[in-house]
């Protein structure tokens, strides 16, 4: 079964959305394997984003994902990688399809409300960034 990494972004969590976007995971159809909410330190926001260190936007990006606490979970669906990202829409909320999280949720092109992993590969490698062996099996 494929599994994806996504973030509940620290406008997600002051908004409250937390509880709504939860629900909306498990009605369509995914399952929860691992869920936790953490506060991102600059160094671990800068590492998790390094593939966009050339970008305009990555000195920002950072800063505003150590701005509150954060929801990382592990999904699990067939296609999850693809299924999450339909569903979460374009980045900028304001080019998202109608009754997508980011359209619903987010704030801004940047305080947009959720991440999800870019292709099955790079889930892989944020999954472990973010979670242990045992916690994916449901251990401490
Ligand atoms: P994500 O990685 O968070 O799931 O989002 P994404 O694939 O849709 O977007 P990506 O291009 O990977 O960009 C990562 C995050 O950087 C912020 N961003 N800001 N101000 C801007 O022009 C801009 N562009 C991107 C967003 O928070 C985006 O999700
Ligand atoms: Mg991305």
């Amino acid at each position: 079964m494929e599994q994806t990494l996504i973030i509940l972004k620290p406008d997600a969590v002051r908004n409250k959305h937390v509880g709504n976007i939860i629900a909306r995971i498990e009605k369509e159809g995914f399952n929860i394997v691992a869920l936790k909410k953490i506060t991102l330190k600059d160094k671990d926001a800068k590492k998790f984003y390094a593939v966009h260190k050339e970008r305009p936007f990555y000195k920002d990006l950072c800063k505003f994902m150590t701005t509150g606490p954060v929801v990382v979970a592990v999904l699990e669906a067939p296609g999850a990688v693809e299924k999450w990202r339909k569903l979460i829409g374009a980045t900028d909320p304001a080019q998202a399809e109608a009754n997508t999280i980011r359209k619903l949720y987010a704030e801004s092109k940047e305080a947009n409300a959720v991440h999800g992993s870019d292709s099955e590969k790079n889930a892989k490698g944020e999954i472990k960034f973010f979670f242990k062996a045992a916690e994916l099996k449901g251990k401490l």
